[in-house]
Order: C-alpha cells, then structure tokens, then sequence
C-alpha cells in the first residue's frame, strides 16, 4: 500500500466483548497501514462487527449493508467485511452471500488469527471473495490493539459459553468456553498500566467459569487477586458473572481486594423460577437472594445491576409480577432490560407465546417505571456523601466534567479539563435518576 494514505473503519455493534474485538481489528488494520476513520465516504475498508443477541440489531446491519451499496459502487476497490456473531449464523453468511453482492468478506467469531492473509488476498487477487466461518478455538495471543489511550480499557479473559440459557444464540455462535492463559492477561493489564490505564473490566460471557477448561478451580478468584497486584491500576470490574457459578471465594476476593470496585454485574433474567427453569439458567430465587445477601454481608456498600429479559414466550403475568418482586427485594442500581427476541435455532424458538405483544410491551414500561423509582432511591441515599470518581471527560455542558464512581454511575461536577483521566474526590450534591451532581473537594 506503498504511496497514497489508505482508510479503514470498524463500527461495532452489541457487546463489550464485541467492542474489544474491534479495537483488536483496528490494530490489525493500523498495523497493515491504515489510517482509522469514522466516515465511511472516506474508507477504502469498512468492516461491521456485528451482534446477533436480538432481531433489533440484525435489521439495523442489514439496512446498514445495504447502504453501503452506492458507496461501493462510486469506489469499486473498497473492500467490505461483515464480521462477528452475525455472520458465523449459516442462515445469516448465506444470505450475505446471495443477496449482498457488495460485501467483500464474511468473517465469523473466530477468524482474528487469519484475518490480515485473507485480507491481503481480497486486495491482490481480483475479484476475490472470502468467507471465513470455521470453528477453530484456539485464542490469537498478542494481537495489536487500539486502545483508545483513555484512561480505561476492556480487557478479554475468556471467549464463548457453554451454558446454553434457553432463549440465547451465544453458544452457537461463538462455540465454547476458552479462556486466555493467566500470563497473557496479566501482561496485557501490566501493559495497560505501563500505557496510564487505571481502570480495566475484564470480559467473558461468564467470567466465572475462567480457567475451567484449563483444569483451574476458582481460577476466577486468582486471577481477580493476581490483577489487583498490579501497579497503576486503580479500579477493576468484570462482566458478566452468572449467578450459578459465582463462588464464595471471589466475593471474598473482592472484598478483601484493595482495587476491585465493589459493584457486581449479576443478571437474573426473571424472577420466576418456572421461567428460570425454562430458561435453564440452573438457580432459582432462593439460590439468587442467597447470593447477593452474602455478597452484601460482605461488601455493605455493593452496587448491584442485572439484565432482565420481558416476554419471554411463556411468560405470565404472575411470572412477570415475580420479577418485580425481584426488583423490590435486590434492589438494584440499574437493570438493563431486553424484549424477549426470538433466535432462529435455540430451544425458546420453538416455543409458543402466552402473552400478546401489547402485554409484553406493557410490562416492560412497568418495569421501567419500578426500576426508575428504586434508582433513584439509591441515588438520593448517595446526596451529601463523598465519592472518588474517575474523570473521563468533558460533559456537553460548559464547564462540567463527566466521571464514574466506584459503582460506576455518573457523576457530573464543574471541574478543569487538566483533571481528565484522575481519580479525585467529589461531594454529592444531587441525585437524578440516570445521575449523581457533585462539587469538586
Ligand atoms: N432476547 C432478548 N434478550 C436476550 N439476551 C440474550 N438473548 C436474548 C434474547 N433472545 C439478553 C440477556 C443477556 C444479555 C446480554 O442479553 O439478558 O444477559
Ligand atoms: Fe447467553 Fe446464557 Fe451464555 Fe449469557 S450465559 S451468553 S445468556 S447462553
């Protein structure tokens, strides 16, 4: 590529662990000498790396694809790559293939390690077309990545799952359980704290089996104690950690840990424990209240968030009030909720819906509605106490700089930009509901 500055763009679609790959991607596409950009008029390569969790997302790529269709048609040499969840669906690569003419390559999840060869082929041989779905599972150890040089960075410890939650493409897509080495990931947090980062969340679909497949027992918990040794990083989170492999030695790890914030990502799901059996997610309530009362037994001040799916097809409304009840009880800082979306190929596909759409749709905002008034609860309980926040940047108001706290919400305060990137004490002034307002101390 000797001669003229070539363009490459990555838009990511879905997941942490999405994002990380992304980032893993560009450095790749730095390293073969391209320079990032976020407008794809001006790219000679773009690629989506997409997301398949729900329906919702899938639209939003495909139109996107299809958008890109005049834009390769005034520049023919640009190269397009569909990569990610989306793309390792057989159904999915297919109908890229026949009906997306445009689109270049079509990566899998697994297809980091040959993706610079495959490329360069796409570039020198002519009218080359490349799909790349196979099932390798080994993990590609020292790819170039672009951390953003903020002053936080994801870092992945484990790819794939093998649970298999009823309603959940997942597993099929990004196969089983591999974690990285111990050294890998402890060199790449030393690097990032050699590189300024102070703050790391370590990623896997479910960060509580790491090491499992390595033969470890409670490798999770070693690791976690191993990363708080490292100098520079100040704060360490992890997501996401289900409820049925959470072992009493890495909340005793947190608890104890000098740097690990104690805030813990927990999705529930629902609160039935009919549907949580038809989910197969293999704890009930009484096993999931279990958890979080030793967990806040040890950790008083534990924020505690979760994802919640509405509508699942055999969801009731006695089903739904039992998640409410959930809400009330944990009391939760945030939820992040979903829509049951139907996945072609998992076991919920085939089951029948016994609520209406509207009646799905209704809970939903009900459950907004509940969740709101206990955030903000929370946050009013927070007004007057002082906070160490992380300062990651500027707000859209003058003046103001946006931060995080240890449970990772907002906290806005007037402050000078030379304080982006440290961690400082704020007093809560006022609680929002999304939000907390300080003062600088
Ligand atoms: N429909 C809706 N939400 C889903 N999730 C996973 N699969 C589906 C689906 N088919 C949600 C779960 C999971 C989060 C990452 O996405 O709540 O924890
Ligand atoms: Fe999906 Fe369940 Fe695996 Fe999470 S644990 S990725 S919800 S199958």
């Amino acid at each position: 590529m000797a001669g003229e500055e070539k363009f490459a763009l990555v838009e990511t679609y879905g997941c942490q662990q999405n994002v990380n790959d992304s980032q893993k991607y560009e450095g790749i596409l730095m390293e073969m000498g391209y320079t990032l950009t976020t407008d794809r008029e001006k790219a000679d390569f773009i690629m989506f790396n997409t997301c398949a969790v729900r329906e919702n997302a899938e639209k939003k790529v495909f139109g996107n694809i299809g958008a890109l269709k005049h834009l390769k048609a005034k520049k023919p040499d640009m190269v397009i790559a569909i990569a990610g969840c989306m793309s390792q669906q057989e159904d999915v690569s297919k109908r890229l293939k026949s009906k997306y003419p445009h689109v270049d390559m079509i990566l899998g999840t697994r297809a980091m390690a040959t993706f610079p060869a495959l490329l360069e082929k796409v570039l020198t041989e002519e009218k080359c077309r490349v799909i790349e779905r196979q099932e390798i599972d080994y993990i590609c150890e020292n790819v170039p990545t672009n951390y953003d040089g903020g002053c936080k960075a994801f870092v992945s410890i484990m790819y794939g799952c093998n649970n298999f939650c009823t309603y959940c493409i997942v597993p099929y897509v990004r196969g089983r359980e591999r974690s990285r080495s111990m050294d890998a990931v402890l060199s790449e947090c030393r690097l990032l704290a050699e590189k300024g980062v102070k703050e790391i969340t370590l990623l896997g679909q479910n960060v509580n089996s790491y090491g499992k497949d390595m033969g470890m027992t409670e490798g999770f918990a070693t690791l976690l104690s191993e990363v708080d040794k490292i100098e520079g990083i100040e704060r360490i989170r992890f997501m996401s950690s289900h409820p049925k492999d959470i072992s009493h030695k890495v909340l005793e790890v947190m608890s104890e840990s000098r740097h690990i914030c104690h805030q813990l990502h927990l999705p529930l799901q629902s609160g039935s424990d009919k549907l949580l059996r038809e989910m197969n997610r293999v704890y009930n309530r009484e096993r999931y209240l279990s958890i979080v009362n030793k967990a806040k037994a040890l950790m008083p001040d534990l924020a505690i968030t979760t994802d919640i799916i509405v509508g699942f097809p055999t969801e009731t409304e006695a089903d739904f009030e039992d998640t409410i009840s959930m809400l009330k009880e944990v009391k939760y800082d945030s939820i992040f909720s979903f829509i049951y979306s139907r996945r072609e190929g998992t076991p919920a596909a085939k089951m029948d819906f016994v609520s209406t759409e509207e009646e799905i749709k209704a809970r939903f905002d009900r459950l907004l509605e509940v969740q709101n008034a206990i955030s903000y609860e929370l946050n009013k309980k927070c007004e007057g106490e002082i906070q160490e926040v992380l300062v990651e940047g500027i707000s859209k108001e003058d003046g103001v700089l946006t931060s995080r706290n240890y449970a990772n919400k907002i906290v806005n305060f007037p402050g000078d930009e030379s304080l982006v990137g440290k961690i400082v004490k704020v007093k809560i002034t006022r609680a929002q509901t999304w939000i907390l307002l300080g003062e600088l101390l």
